[in-house]
């Protein structure tokens, strides 16, 4: 079983970006946890960021080429923005969950909409770092129920 985690822009900077919101994990942290937690559960992560729309489009691609087999997801800023990213969701067969740092819907009105939210089957949201291995948690439960 592999796990696709893919990161939007700008928290390559975790750790020195707004640590009064994010914390001071940085995303190679996450990543450490990710990877321990996978070992935990017994299944394989690939773990990725990118700062441009497309990329992450493209990644999404691989996922609905029946590359994984399931996908978490922290599109960032492109969350409330991205036709594109929700289009490429919409392809997948895989099971998708929705993470967040921070409570996007208990900050500025702009963050309150998601273009990912009606294509995943759960959001994970204001639980800092551990929201990523919880939506590991989560996800696997889904692919094993
Ligand atoms: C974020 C919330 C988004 O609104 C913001 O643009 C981010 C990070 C989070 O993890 O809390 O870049 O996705």
């Amino acid at each position: 079983m592999k796990i696709l985690i893919l990161n939007g822009p700008n928290l390559n900077m975790l750790g020195q970006r707004e640590p009064e919101i994010y914390g001071t994990q940085t995303l190679d942290d996450i990543k450490d946890s990710c990877a321990k937690k996978a070992k935990e559960l017994g299944f394989k992560i690939d773990f990725r960021q990118s700062n441009h729309e497309g990329e992450l489009v493209d990644w999404i691609q691989e996922g609905a080429c029946a590359k994984f087999d399931g996908l978490v997801i922290n599109a960032a800023a492109y969350t409330h923005t991205s036709v594109a990213i929700h289009d490429a969701l919409k392809m997948l067969k895989i099971p998708v969950i929705e993470v967040h740092l921070s409570d996007p819907k208990k900050r500025e009105a702009f963050r309150h909409f998601s273009y990912i939210e009606p294509l995943a089957r759960a959001v994970i949201a204001g639980q800092g770092p551990e929201g990523y291995t919880r939506a590991l948690e989560r996800l696997v439960k889904i692919l094993k129920s």
